[in-house]
């Protein structure tokens, strides 16, 4: 029985292709770059052409690199960025580049959406808030601002969906992304009547939604050719981003949950239940594990704010200071790096703040603090934001046991333990960590039987290494300055909107 599995992000930077066996050994991943527009401001594009010659280019390589005979290969699970609309005409031809997940034109769209459901009931139905980069506010932004091309829409899909569609013939979905549009009814995993009625959506242009694992088509024959692959491979649901890599992670169980620290900072905890958080700071979806959910928490700046950091200073020499030795001196400086505190802020927030005019800064200088200080607050600001997210979790009784650091926050030694400390539990690292292709091919191997269960491939597949123990002395002084941290933003925010007002002004 064919047993090699495919995973494909469809990510913002580049396709992602990943090719494991039956154990969750990675044989070969690629990725085939594409690039982002930003043609006015506020405004984030890509041309789902791209998407489909990145994926064609890195599906070839993958299954090339890996040196396994095609007919080997069990099925494909697709990934991808969330949220994104892909608008295509009754003959399947794309009507405009896609509006991206961090697109932020649609604040008008979010508040027609609000006064048209109710802000309770949104919250009620779909788990979530309007926000800009869902999917929802893009459709009415279309109505609202290119009626001539909203005239010939025939489908909207999610961009992961677009290339389902290309490579099956098929318009579905699965329950996880289609969650982050804002149009799903998320207890009943479907999309919502109700919402569609109140937003005037034809529930025709949506695609079928599928449970995680599920099949949803087989590949065309004159695709499968192109690609050297079998005709008819399974091609499974898979997942959002978020979601598949959980998978990969093994978040799929109460208590276990990952902070993972890339440009972007996402906690992610699975959920038995829906567990809804009234005012909307944390996104509720449904999880790729078939009829959970699962909360995220997002710090939009994480490593974003290291970088930056890295990218702005110099030494007295005028030299850039490489990661490794701010990290380095970031280590020498003790818990609070005495009295400095960093809002990480740098693009908005989303979680707590829902505030995209928040704004970043360095609170407490004194003449005593040295770029070591400042490298040492900017990581603990980081893991400071994470923790409002990680608050709100336990707030809604979901007790974490374990947190697994993935991303850069998993590789650093130091801010593994200023997890540990800053989060007052141990943190796990794991064995391996591909990210959501590598969710996307588990999710596979249980479509295509080579897995029983999610927790079957889990089980095979996922092993934690390495613990990091939280110090009793850093808990307690860590605690104290988190509550100095929390206060901040609010005793700041006001300031903070005037300045960015004054900026977009000047
Ligand atoms: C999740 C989100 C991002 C995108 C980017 O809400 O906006 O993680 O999925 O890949």
């Amino acid at each position: 029985m064919p047993a090699y599995l495919l995973g494909l992000d469809v990510g913002t930077t580049g396709a992602k292709a990943l090719l494991c066996d039956a154990h969750g050994h990675v044989l070969a991943t690629t990725t085939a770059e594409y690039p982002l527009a930003a043609p006015q401001p506020l405004w984030s594009e890509q041309n789902p052409a791209d998407w489909w010659h990145g994926a064609c280019t890195a599906l070839r390589t993958v299954v090339a690199r890996a040196g396994v005979a095609p007919a080997e290969i069990a099925g494909l699970g697709l990934t991808g960025q969330m949220h994104g609309s892909v608008f295509l005409d009754e003959h399947d031809e794309v009507i405009r580049p896609a509006l991206l997940w961090n697109d932020q034109r649609t604040a008008a769209e979010c508040a027609e959406i609000t006064a048209r459901v109710g802000a309770d009931r949104l919250i009620d139905i779909a788990g979530n808030p309007a926000l800009t980069g869902f999917q929802a506010p893009k459709i009415l932004w279309l109505r609202n601002h290119e009626p001539e091309q909203y005239a010939r829409v025939a489908r909207v899909l999610l961009p992961k969906d677009y290339i389902r569609r290309k490579l099956t013939g098929v318009s579905a979905t699965d329950a996880a992304d289609a969650a982050g549009t804002l149009l799903l009814d998320l207890r009943r995993r479907d999309w919502s009547d109700d919402l569609l009625a109140a937003l005037d959506i034809p529930r025709a242009w949506l695609p079928q939604v599928f449970e995680g694992p599920d099949v949803t088509g087989g590949l065309l024959p004159e695709v499968a050719d192109a690609l050297g692959l079998p005709a008819g491979l399974p091609v499974i649901a898979g997942g959002g981003d978020n979601a598949a890599a959980a998978i990969g992670t093994g978040i799929v169980r109460p208590g276990i949950v990952s902070s993972s620290i890339g440009t972007s900072g996402v906690i992610f905890a699975h959920a038995e239940t829906i567990a809804l958080d009234p005012p909307g700071r944390l996104h509720t979806f449904c999880h790729s594990v078939p009829g959970r959910y699962h909360l995220m928490a997002v710090t939009l700046a994480a490593g974003g704010s290291f970088r930056w950091f890295r990218d702005t200073v110099r030494d007295p020499a005028g030299r850039m200071v490489s990661y490794d030795d701010l990290t380095a001196m970031a280590a020498e400086v003790p818990p609070g790096a005495e009295g400095l505190i960093f809002l990480p802020y740098l693009s908005g927030e989303r979680t707590p703040h829902l505030d995209p005019l928040a704004r970043g800064a360095f609170i407490g200088l004194t003449a005593r603090h040295t770029l070591a200080h400042m490298a040492r607050a900017v990581m603990e600001g980081v893991v400071f934001s994470l923790r409002d997210g990680l608050e709100i979790m336990r707030g809604l009784g979901l007790a974490p046991t374990q947190i697994r650091a993935t991303g850069g926050g998993g590789k650093s030694r130091l801010w593994r333990q200023m997890q540990a400390d800053i989060y007052a539990a141990e943190v796990a690292t794991l064995a391996a960590e591909e990210g959501p292709a590598y969710g996307a091919a588990l999710l596979a191997g249980i479509g295509a039987g080579v897995f029983h269960s999610v927790d079957d491939a889990v089980s095979r597949c996922v092993s934690v290494t390495a613990t990091t123990a939280p110090d009793e002395r850093s808990i307690a002084r860590y605690d104290a300055i988190y509550g100095i941290y929390r206060d901040m933003y609010a005793a700041l925010r006001d300031g903070m909107h005037r300045l960015a007002m004054a900026s977009v002004s000047a």
